[in-house]
Order: C-alpha cells, then sequence, then structure tokens
C-alpha cells in the first residue's frame, strides 16, 4: 500500500514529544510489512543547518511551487530524502520554518495553514498515487477538507483515504474563522454547517475528526476516555458523532533501540538473568558521577518532560518522603516552575537527588538502566512511551491508571507476582503517588520477588508488529485493498 504520514515532527530529524517516536516507528515497521511509506514534515531550520549541511547529497529538490493563501503568494520547495527505507519530503520555506524550534510561535496557525495547503500542492503535483494520508494530531488536520473540496483533485477522481490519529487532544489548532479565508482560500460555509467549529473557533483537529474515514487514538483507554469526556478537553461531543470510526490502538516502542543486551550507551550490559547486578552496575556508575553518597540504596528515576501533564509536581512532593530511603534522578526540561522546584529540592536533599536538566538520548538510556523504579504519575496519558522504555530495561514503573498507562502496565496487588510489572495507582495526590512507592521500597529487600517482576517487565512484548498489523486493517477496510 502506498502510505504518507503527515505530521509537525518524526525521528530522527525533528522531535518534541513521542508523537516523533510514533511516526518514525509505526513507517519503519509498515515498511518492514512491505508498504511504500512517506513522512512529510516542514523543513526546520535544525534539520537544514544540521542534517543537510552533513549529507547534502542525500538531499534532492524534486519540485517547487507557489501555495496561494489567498493575498499571498508563498514559495514551497520540496527536498526528499531516504532513511530506513522511509521517504521523507521536507516542505521547504524560511519566513515559516526557518527559526530555532518546532511550535509555540505566535503566528503557529499561519504556519500551518501554510503546511497543510502546501501539503496539498505537494499531493496533487508529484501524482504519488496514494491509497492513504495518514494525518497526526492537529498539525496536518486541515488536509482532508482542503483535499476533498479541491477541484482538481475532483477533475482527476482522486480521493484518497484519511485516518487520523489523536495523540494529545489539549492540542485542537484553534483559531478565528476570520482566517479560513484568509489563509485557507476557504468558503465561511465550513463554519458555518459545523464542518470545523469548535467552541466558537475554526479548529484544524475537529475538521480533522469530521472528515478524516477513521479516526484512532494511541491506546483503548484514552479512546474511552475521549467518549466519556475525561480528559479530552472538549471534545467529547465531537467525537461522539464519529463513534462507530474511533478506536484506540496502542503504541510500540522500537526494541532494536532499548535493549539493555546491547545497548552501547549503557555502563553494563545484562538480560534477564544479570538484570539485578546489571542495574546495579549501571546504578553505582551513574549515581557517582553526581555526587550520590549510597548508590546501593533504591532508585526512582524520571524521564520526562517537566509538564504539569506529567505528573511532575507529585514527584516533586514525594521526594522530601522518599529522600534518606532511596535515591532519586530526574531528567528533563520543561515549565520553569517546575524546574525551579526541582532545582530547590536538589539543594535540599543533595545527598539522594541528582538532575539533569534538558535532554539526552545518551542520559536517557542510562537512566532507564540504573533505575530500579521508573516513576510516571501522569495526570493524563494518551499512551505513553517511557514505562513501555522501562519495561525493556526491567525498570519497573509506578504509574497512574489513565490512558496508555493503564493498558501496558500490570500493578503489584500483592497476589499476582506471576504477571505485574510494575505499580499502579488511581487517585492523583501525593498520598496515592506514595502508597505504590512504598511498596516498591518494601519490594527492595525481597530480591527474588523484585528479580521476578524485573523479568516479567523485560519479557513483556512492546513491539510494533501487532499494533501495526491494527493500523494495515484500518486501511484495508478504508481502502478495501488486501494489501
Ligand atoms: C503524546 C501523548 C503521549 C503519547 C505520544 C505518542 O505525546 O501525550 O501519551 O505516547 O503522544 O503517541
Amino acid at each position: 500500500m502506498n502510505i504518507l504520514m503527515v505530521a509537525g515532527e518524526s525521528n530522527p530529524f525533528a522531535k518534541s514529544g513521542g508523537l516523533a517516536d510514533v511516526v518514525y516507528s509505526l513507517s519503519k515497521e509498515l515498511v518492514k510489512k512491505g508498504n511504500n511509506v512517506s513522512i512529510v514534515l516542514p523543513f526546520y531550520k535544525k534539520i537544514k543547518d544540521q542534517h543537510m549541511r552533513e549529507h547534502m547529497k542525500e538531499y534532492e529538490l524534486v519540485k517547487t511551487f507557489p501555495v496561494y493563501m489567498s493575498w499571498r503568494v508563498q514559495y514551497c520547495g520540496v527536498f526528499r530524502l531516504e532513511h530506513e527505507g522511509i521517504t521523507y519530503y521536507f516542505i521547504d520555506n524560511e519566513q515559516y520554518f526557518y527559526r530555532d524550534g518546532l511550535y509555540g510561535f505566535d503566528d503557529d496557525i499561519e504556519r500551518f495553514a501554510y503546511f497543510n495547503l502546501a501539503v496539498v500542492e505537494f499531493v496533487l503535483h508529484m501524482q504519488l498515487k496514494l491509497d492513504v494520508i495518514h494525518v497526526h494530531d492537529w498539525q496536518a488536520g486541515m488536509i482532508p477538507l482542503l483535499l476533498k473540496t479541491d477541484f482538481r483533485a475532483a477533475i482527476n477522481y482522486y480521493v484518497p483515504h484519511f485516518v487520523l490519529t489523536i495523540h494529545n487532544p489539549a492540542f485542537q489548532g484553534k483559531f478565528d474563522p476570520y482566517y479560513l479565508g484568509d489563509f485557507f482560500n476557504l468558503s465561511d460555509v465550513y463554519y458555518r454547517d459545523g464542518t470545523v467549529r469548535f467552541e466558537n473557533c475554526a479548529s484544524f483537529l475537529k475538521a480533522a475528526i469530521m472528515l478524516c474515514d477513521k479516526i484512532t487514538t494511541v491506546s483503548p483507554t484514552h479512546a474511552r476516555e475521549l467518549l466519556n469526556g475525561e480528559h479530552a478537553y472538549g471534545l467529547q461531543d465531537v467525537i461522539r458523532l464519529r463513534e462507530y470510526d474511533f478506536f484506540g490502538i496502542v503504541n510500540g516502542v522500537d526494541e532494536e533501540e532499548f535493549n539493555p543486551r546491547n545497548d552501547e550507551r549503557i555502563f553494563v550490559k545484562y538480560d534477564e538473568k544479570t538484570v539485578l547486578e546489571g542495574k546495579k552496575k549501571n546504578k553505582q556508575e551513574l549515581l557517582k558521577k553526581f555526587g550520590i553518597k549510597n548508590p546501593d540504596l533504591p532508585l526512582f528515576g524520571l524521564v520526562s518532560r517537566l509538564t504539569s501533564q506529567k505528573g511532575i509536581s507529585l514527584i516533586l512532593d514525594a521526594i522530601p518522603h522518599l529522600s534518606g530511603k532511596a535515591n532519586i534522578f530526574l531528567l528533563g526540561s520543561g515549565e520553569k516552575e517546575l524546574e525551579d522546584r526541582a532545582r530547590f529540592l536538589r539543594e535540599c536533599y543533595s545527598e539522594n537527588v541528582a538532575v539533569y536538566f534538558g535532554y539526552s538520548d545518551d542520559m536517557a538510556h542510562k537512566v532507564y538502566a540504573a533505575s530500579d523504579y521508573f516513576l510516571m504519575p501522569s495526570n493524563y496519558e494518551p499512551c505513553g512511551i517511557g514505562q513501555m522504555i522501562a519495561h525493556r530495561y526491567g525498570a519497573l514503573p509506578i504509574v497512574r491508571t489513565t490512558g496508555g498507562l493503564k493498558d501496558t502496565v500490570i500493578g503489584f496487588d500483592g497476589n499476582n507476582l506471576n504477571i505485574a510489572d510494575g505499580f499502579s495507582f488511581d487517585d492523583y495526590c501525593l498520598q496515592g503517588l506514595l502508597g505504590p512507592c512504598l511498596s516498591a521500597l518494601d519490594l527492595f529487600a525481597y530480591r527474588d520477588e523484585r528479580k521476578k517482576m524485573m523479568q516479567n517487565a523485560m519479557k513483556k512484548n512492546h513491539s510494533w508488529s501487532t499494533s501495526c498489523e491494527l493500523y494495515l486493517g484500518v486501511y484495508r477496510e478504508i481502502t478495501g485493498k488486501k494489501s
């Protein structure tokens, strides 16, 4: 099948969160199963200045054309690059994308309006004979409407099928309906008839929910939450309209990248049999570098963006209760207030608390390998990737039972040692989190039991293969194609 993924980010070129991992890993798996997959992304400054500079010869300028945004005429260049069997297309326009960072600018709506219009032009110009256009999150949400209403597509009887995956419902691409005309060349009828209308604004995400053939989110539990209005950010009524075409498919992780048996980034490699010794050594090496006095205490690790979604304030509240009995390693960066509190706690509890601000793949692998327990008490979590990576490294996740965390972690309840691979709690409050943390500390003394749970975690199947089959099932259903 010919599949085009459209997103604001994808590994290994542009990443702000889990979306980039998913777009890339799912595409790789689809290629492995014999499909043609392309990914189209904005040509961000970082890609141009870093990757392109080093791999000049691999980039090919395949097309240039104007993009009309009512009175604006914007340049678009399309660059092509082959990577791991996937064809990447980069949409080049320096006014919009030659900046530091991916999102968060005042003109994001205009930037992504341009991106959506440019992708439509590109699809029509290149005649890619696509079976499916798979759009991810709001940044690609207007493409179905633009393509379905484009007279050139109609003349050529070109109607590709669309799938939308919602990775984070908090971001909806809301804008003043005036810009339907001013950016998208669209009539306000799409606002009046409700196609794009959401909470008295127009919304990229609403348009995609209304017009894609199928809609997915990244775990079955989160799909139920969106329908029930839990962490749905007001989208429940819209999603209910499409209830029969909507479901959850859990993400996987790249099992080659995250494998303690042959991971060059960690201090000592290990497998299920050597997990206890392996962890101990990784822990000692990592904590030595951060001046922690007693590295043999249990280690709680965190690798996350420091945002309120991730439950970071609960972890910060828990530190005074855990310090002395355990060490805590925090890796991440994000909201200033949370960073400041983490800095303060590191000062107060310097014997037990280490913090690495920022993100580094190298450090992240080391933290997963060193941690006995992995903290992920998210307020909401459509899927979550950290808990699955933690499993791969035998770090037992401590999660709140929300979204994908509920679907991927089996909490220890005292009687399920044969299957438990982490700890879980329901109530989003400090006492809620402390419960499983204290059970985890108790378990630390029971070597065999701890090892058994770590082995359950390491043996768990988080490969992309199964989820990729489910996506293929969706593509087959909407296209009527067998392969
Ligand atoms: C978003 C969600 C996260 C999910 C990721 C990839 O970042 O917050 O839960 O794992 O997308 O789908």
